[in-house]
């Protein structure tokens, strides 16, 4: 397969790296977040104000996309790059995950995931190969491939049976990839569950089938953090360095942390964009809940230190009356503010790795998170 991904700097104390991404849409330079688009719409932002605060990649889903407005709607409106206006990179998850998590129903058979949409009922079977075709109409540039999702707690015989059912799966998921991949890229997936071992023979098999990168899936699922990392461990010892690897649906700004510092490049999560809708917002101090009486006459912006577009424009109290009154502009300025946190962080991660300082950001960071909420 084809270099997609350079090491630049690695980090002398820790696993952290920084590197370049390759993807057909631009250079993606790496640790990085992936805003979440779950619909083809980073919501209440335009893909201008995406594009604006610096994101070069976001996700979105097969699953959603494939059940409204349907993946050959997409495909005959030019896909979902035109569809969206978004030129730059799309990761798309291959839909098992959310089948598990958001269908009505859903029963894993060898041949796929059957299940019943969440919105009209109606029954589906999702195949490694109806994900291909899917993620294919789209026209994403990363696919992933379909997995099952362990649930934990699970116990050790059906994590093993899942484990190795997504291996077959994966399998599948290649052979399809190459009949109409049109110079996307392919990811695998690791699972295991919570066992060590079944982590690194997932990691090992999948390492086997040669991908362009590596997802460790099945994580930050109600588990302990400490097991969480546990598990993430096993799995990145097993998987090839010279690849990038990607940790989903984590996590906090100190997941991320501590996932980078074990070799992690690339993250998604919902958090910083759900949390900005329920008025939780990111700040260089941790987070604060704009909806307390306490901002009330608070003229400052959310944060000081921050640079971005509502921290230079607006006051506490604007925000809190906004979200107040509900008044949809409230949802944008969060928004903006909260991934500007979070891509901002990533920028100062991959900074302090290519300076040789990421063990004192590290250090520096927790010192700071002590501090009290203002
Ligand atoms: N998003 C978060 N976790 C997972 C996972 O285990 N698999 C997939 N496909 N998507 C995810
Ligand atoms: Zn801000």
């Amino acid at each position: 397969m084809a270099r997609i991904f350079q090491i630049e700097k690695k980090c002398p104390q820790t696993k952290a790296r920084t590197g370049f991404l390759f993807t057909r849409r631009g250079i993606i330079e790496t640790p990085v977040f992936m805003p979440v688009g779950t619909q083809a719409s980073v919501k209440s932002l335009t893909p201008e104000d995406v594009s604006g605060l610096g994101a070069r990649i976001i996700l979105a889903n097969t699953y959603h996309l494939f059940l409204r407005p349907g993946h050959e709607l997409i495909a005959r409106l030019g896909g979902l790059h035109c569809f969206m206006n978004w030129p730059r990179s799309i990761l798309t998850d291959s839909g098992g995950f959310q089948v598990f998590s958001l269908a009505k129903l859903c029963k894993i058979e060898e041949d796929g995931a059957r299940f019943q949409s969440h919105l009209n009922g109606q029954e589906y079977l999702l195949t490694p190969e109806l994900s291909m075709e899917i993620q294919a109409g789209l026209d994403s540039d990363i696919r992933m491939v379909l997995d099952t999702c362990i649930p934990y707690p699970c116990p050790y015989e059906e994590a093993k049976r899942l484990t190795e059912l997504t291996h077959r799966w994966e399998e599948r998921s290649r052979l399809a990839w190459q009949k109409n991949h049109r110079e996307s890229l392919l990811f695998g997936i690791t699972q295991g569950g919570m066992f060590e071992d079944l982590r690194r023979y997932s990691a090992k098999v999948i390492t086997s089938l040669d991908f362009h990168g590596y997802a460790i899936g099945g994580l930050s699922v109600g588990e302990p953090h400490d097991l969480m990392l546990k598990m993430l461990e096993a799995s990145i010892e097993e998987l090839p360095e010279g690849k990038p690897r990607y940790l989903m649906g984590v996590g906090t700004p100190h997941d991320i942390l501590e996932a980078v510092s074990r070799g992690v490049d690339m993250f998604d999560c919902v958090l910083p964009t759900r949390n900005a809708r329920r008025g939780t917002l990111y700040t260089s101090f941790g987070k604060i809940s704009i909806k307390q009486a306490r901002y009330k006459d608070d003229d400052r912006p959310i944060d000081p230190e921050c640079q971005c577009y509502t921290c230079r424009n607006y006051s506490r109290a604007y925000l809190r009356h906004l979200f107040m009154a509900g008044e949809l502009l409230v949802y944008r300025l969060n928004t903006i503010h909260n991934l500007h946190f979070y891509l901002c962080f990533m920028e100062r991660i991959r900074n302090a790795i290519r300076k040789g300082h990421f063990e004192e950001f590290k250090k520096h960071y927790y010192e700071r998170k002590e501090e009290v909420e203002c």
